[in-house]
């Protein structure tokens, strides 16, 4: 399989990308660095990639950021940094990219706990999962050719614990492997329209 893999240089990104360098070309896309520069906020960004690898198999997003603030501080433009980045940035991935991505291939997007169990100053976070989480299961009634789509929401993972764990007291950290294991059943399996949830 070719698969693009926005984010592969990420915390979780980079794990999953060696996992799926084994058996797969693996393409990797970021802001900074990577096979090919995709900024998701930047249509034109998305569109180049697309162009320079029309036959893709599997696009995948491991990338997207919110606003972190408590609520009675968020301002109009902070919402708006989680909606055009982590939302827009993958609705877009997924509108775009069903011009190139070939017969039986799958987007696979990411959220992560907050949508369904928020921790302090998530109001952002929180809404623009949950927002992912619609769009997935209205898109899959009509991505047609057979192509799926599904998002992966993970817990807290294991290999950002302790960056993170102060702002998500009592959670589990989530093996590295079960992770990886969600993008896998998105992107390997035939699953389609699934919150594939990973918390624990
Ligand atoms: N960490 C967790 O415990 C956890 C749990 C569940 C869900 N998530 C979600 O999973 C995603 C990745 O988390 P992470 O912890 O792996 O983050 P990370 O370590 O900060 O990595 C994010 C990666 O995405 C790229 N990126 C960021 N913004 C981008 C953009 N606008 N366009 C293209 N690439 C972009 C970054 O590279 P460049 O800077 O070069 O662009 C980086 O390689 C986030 O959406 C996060 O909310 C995280």
């Amino acid at each position: 399989m070719q698969i693009l893999l926005i984010g592969g240089n990420g915390t979780i990104g980079k794990t999953v990308a060696e996992k799926l360098r084994q058996k797969h070309e693996v393409i990797i896309a970021g802001r900074s660095n990577g096979d090919v520069i995709v900024d998701i906020e930047d249509v034109h960004t998305i569109h180049t990639a697309y162009k320079k690898y029309p036959d893709l198999d599997a696009v995948v997003c491991i990338a997207g950021e919110a606003r972190w603030a408590p609520l009675t501080e968020m301002t109009n433009e902070d919402f708006y940094i989680g909606i055009r980045s982590k939302l827009m940035g993958q609705v877009n991935l997924v509108r775009l990219g069903l011009q190139y991505l070939k017969q039986g291939g799958s987007f696979t997007l990411t959220t992560g706990v907050l949508a369904d169990d928020p921790v302090d100053k998530t109001t952002s976070a929180a809404m623009v999962n949950g927002a992912l989480h619609s769009f997935v299961k209205a898109a899959a009634l009509e991505i047609d050719q057979d192509r799926r789509i599904n998002v992966v929401a993970a817990g807290l993972v294991e290999d950002a614990a302790e960056k993170y764990e102060d702002y998500f007291p009592g959670h589990n950290p989530v093996p590295m492997d079960k992770v990886v294991n969600g993008y896998l059943k998105s992107i390997l399996g035939k699953v389609n329209g699934q919150i594939i949830r990973v918390l624990e």
